[in-house]
Formats: C-alpha cells, sequence, structure tokens
C-alpha cells in the first residue's frame, strides 16, 4: 500500500499546521505518516492515495450511522438555507431538548447545548463547584474529559509518576496547564469503592463533585463492577457533592439512554456529544431542574457563539429521530454486527495462539494485547497491555484495508455490514501473522 501522496499532502502541512495536524490524537494514526482523506461514505473512507478502509474509527465516534448519511445531509441542507447562527432561538433546539430528554432516563431535567465534549465537561465541574459552593473535584485516572486545564490530568499517567493508590498524584498530560488546577483536583482510581471513600474523608466537606465515565471507553472499554456505580451514588449523596456521568462516547451509542439505561444508575448531572448529531458538533449538558436553574438563573456562566446553530440542531434532530424510530431496530442491528466482531476476533486470536484481548460489546469495544483475563483499571492497562504490540497490530490492519485508532477503541455504525466484518476478520489473520 502507497502513502505518497499523503506523505507530500503532510510535508506541505508541516509548513502551515503546527505539527501538521488539527488535534494530536492524529499524530498517532498507525501509518507511516498521518493520513489525508479525501472522501468517505458509510462505513468507509478513502485517503489521498486512493486506498480504501473500512472505518472503526468513524471520527473518534460521532459517525454512528457512519460517514456522511444521506438523511442528516438532506436534513442540514434544507434547515440552512434559512440561515446558518442566529445567536437566538429556534424551534427546533426545543424539540431536539424535548426528544434527548424522552431518551434519557434522568426526569424532571432540562439541558444546555453547545458544541464539543470538552466545553461541556468544563461547563459540568462550573456546574458542580457552583451549585455546591466547593472547589475540588474527584477523576479517575484513565479517564478523559476533554483537553482543558481542569481535566488535563491522569489521562493515561505513566505509573511511575501517578503515587501509590491510596495516595495518587494528579499527573499533568501537557506542559502550560494552570498549576492552581492541579489543588482542585483529587484523583483516584476506578472501580473501588473504598478507594472513594478514602478520597473524600481525605478532603471532608471540599468536594464539588465526581466525575466519570460510566464505562470506561477511554481505556480498555471497562465496565463498572457490580454495585460499584450506585456505591459512588450513594458516596456522593453522603458527602453532599454531585455525580456527574461523562456520556460523552456512550450517550445515544450503546443505547437509546446510553449509559443510564444500561446501568440504571442516574447521576445528578450528565453530559452528551459525539454520537448525538451523526457526525455534526453538538454537545448537551442534561441536569437536574434544580442544578440547573443555576444555569438558568446566570449564576453559573455559559456562553457560545455556535451552541444550538441550525446545522448542528437539525443533524441532531434527525439523528434522534432515527435513533428512537422502534421500526427501525437499529441499536439491536448495531450491537448484532459488533457483538459478531467480537466472536469473530476471538477465534480468530484463539486459532493463531495471540494474546489479542476485547473488552466491552456491541458498538462500543476495544481491543489490546494482554494475558490478563480482564483488565478493571487503568493501573492494570499500564501494567500488563502491550501497547506496542498494539501498534504494530493496527499498522498492518492499515496495510490490509482496516483503519483501527491508535487507542483500540472500536466504533460499530449502523453502516458497518456482515460483509465488512468477514473483510476485517481475513485482515486479522494475517496482522497476527505479522506480530
Ligand atoms: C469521554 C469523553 N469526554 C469528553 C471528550 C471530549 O470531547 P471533544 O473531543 O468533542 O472535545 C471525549 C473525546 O474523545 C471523550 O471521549
Amino acid at each position: 500500500m502507497k502513502f505518497d501522496n499523503s506523505i507530500k499532502l503532510y510535508e506541505r502541512g508541516l509548513k502551515s499546521i503546527a505539527g501538521g495536524v488539527s488535534s494530536q490524537i492524529r499524530i498517532d494514526e498507525p501509518a507511516d505518516v498521518p493520513l489525508f482523506f479525501t472522501k468517505a461514505k458509510g462505513s468507509k473512507i478513502w485517503d489521498a492515495d486512493g486506498n480504501e478502509y473500512i472505518d472503526y474509527i468513524q471520527g473518534m465516534g460521532p459517525n454512528i450511522f457512519g460517514h456522511a448519511p444521506d438523511f442528516i445531509i438532506q436534513a442540514v441542507n434544507l434547515d440552512m438555507q434559512n440561515g446558518f447562527v442566529f445567536a437566538g432561538q429556534h424551534e427546533k433546539e426545543l424539540e431536539v431538548a424535548e426528544m434527548a430528554l424522552e431518551m434519557i432516563p434522568m426526569v424532571n431535567a432540562s439541558v444546555r447545548f453547545a458544541s464539543s465534549g470538552t466545553e461541556i465537561d468544563q461547563l459540568a465541574i462550573r456546574l458542580m463547584r457552583g451549585y455546591t459552593g466547593r472547589n475540588k473535584y474527584i477523576k479517575f485516572e484513565g479517564h478523559y474529559h476533554g483537553w482543558t486545564d481542569s481535566v488535563s490530568y491522569s489521562v493515561h499517567p505513566n505509573l511511575e509518576y501517578a503515587g501509590s493508590l491510596e495516595n495518587p498524584f494528579p499527573v499533568f498530560e501537557s506542559m502550560g496547564i494552570d498549576n492552581g488546577t492541579r489543588d482542585s483536583i483529587v484523583t483516584c482510581q476506578w472501580n473501588d469503592l473504598d478507594l472513594l471513600e478514602k478520597a473524600f474523608t481525605n478532603n471532608k466537606g471540599e468536594i464539588a463533585g465526581v466525575i466519570m465515565e460510566p464505562i470506561l471507553a477511554n481505556s480498555n472499554c471497562i465496565y463498572p463492577n457490580d454495585g460499584y456505580l450506585e456505591g459512588v451514588k450513594a458516596l456522593c449523596e453522603a458527602h453532599g457533592s454531585l455525580l456527574c456521568f461523562d456520556e460523552v462516547i456512550t450517550g445515544f451509542r450503546i443505547a437509546a439512554g446510553g449509559a443510564q439505561e444500561i446501568t440504571k444508575v442516574i447521576p445528578d448531572i450528565a453530559t452528551y456529544a459525539k454520537s448525538m448529531a451523526g457526525g455534526f458538533p453538538i454537545a448537551m449538558l442534561v441536569g437536574r431542574r434544580d442544578i440547573m436553574d443555576f444555569i438558568g438563573s446566570g449564576k453559573v456562566y455559559h456562553g457560545g457563539s455556535f451552541n444550538s446553530n441550525v446545522m448542528s440542531i437539525s443533524a441532531a434532530h434527525a439523528s434522534l429521530n432515527y435513533l428512537q424510530d422502534p421500526k427501525r431496530q437499529l441499536y439491536k442491528k448495531m450491537n448484532n454486527v459488533g457483538d459478531s466482531l467480537i466472536k469473530g476476533l476471538r477465534e480468530v486470536a484463539k486459532s493463531s495462539d495471540s494474546d489479542l484481548h476485547i473488552q466491552g460489546n456491541g458498538s462500543l469495544f476495544a481491543i489490546s494485547f494482554t494475558k490478563e483475563k480482564q483488565i478493571r483499571n487503568w493501573r492494570e492497562h499500564f501494567l500488563h497491555c502491550d501497547e506496542i504490540k498494539y501498534s504494530s497490530f493496527a499498522k498492518a490492519m492499515l496495510s490490509n484495508g482496516i483503519r483501527l485508532s491508535s487507542n483500540g477503541r472500536i466504533h460499530i455504525s449502523s453502516a458497518h455490514s456482515y460483509e465488512d466484518i468477514d473483510r476485517t476478520l481475513e485482515a486479522t489473520k494475517y496482522a497476527l501473522k505479522c506480530l
């Protein structure tokens, strides 16, 4: 497979765009260079050299119907004839809010819109602080909540710098982060109630809230242990703190009601983004009305020129209608395709005597290489998963027309077919031989 055109474009890009990419994770594309793309439709994407791939990155999750679904193009095209950005209200944003509130299990709630997961998580943290009048919040190792200074700590920390389990240190993810934010963040290992209780007691009366991915999609796609989320909720209540689920990945993907529907645990507030608008930029904070009233009254400030812009709301409107249409059975279909890929991958791994490991299920799962039966938190991932091996695997898959993300997370869309699965399994047989 040749990447000559991507190489030329990347070299040109280095002169005008810092690092040649517009988001750091794109540097890690498992190719010779970060690839340039010319076209994408359904489950497929084509690079600047004409190479075709079955795409499991799908925009890092937003393309829940695959690339460029016709019904979204039509809806957006029609609505945008009447304007793009009003800096004012329009009826469709009410309809999207109403539909979302019907789909999400949280009751007596209201919403606010924004454009990205990063922004909406920042708003969630500000709201937890504003509502409780406290400054600190608990963030778990291995969880990602965007790239603001508030949360750029211990996403995937090197354990050499992360302290002990009982006394973990927040590890900076970047240079340039405001030193002050470190004092307000309490890091903790996820999936362990004793450690969380300790974090609360060590910071008595100071914790505004706990933010977490309820299903840890950003590290191995780890499900919470039985009773863990219920325990977290009880601890939050006991300590007068709020619980925020970051459903930026799980929301509208794993079920119409996201992780809340699957786990039956309802947080105080939750954030949504990626899969909500079929590939258009949107984000949403949902919360109990008495908490959201702090935003409604302006006590907690929230702004944004592009919030509820016509194109994103139109795409969200079309997406939510499509996702919740019972005739389509969309989640059942996506989950069947995803589960069939997982089953096939496990069979190929077994017959190849490989330690390829899968966690998660249906439309959201992760591939890693480990001898462990189960990975339950970031520290276990760090200690037991072979990232270099995964990276070689992803590279071999790419050269066979299968595009995987650099972090192992697989996004199944409603456009992925059983034929795609067969091609992926053939490529896997080859790729495992190359390791
Ligand atoms: C769980 C989670 N929260 C927040 C974000 C940030 O979202 P965005 O990239 O839209 O800013 C991401 C992005 O991958 C995410 O996975």
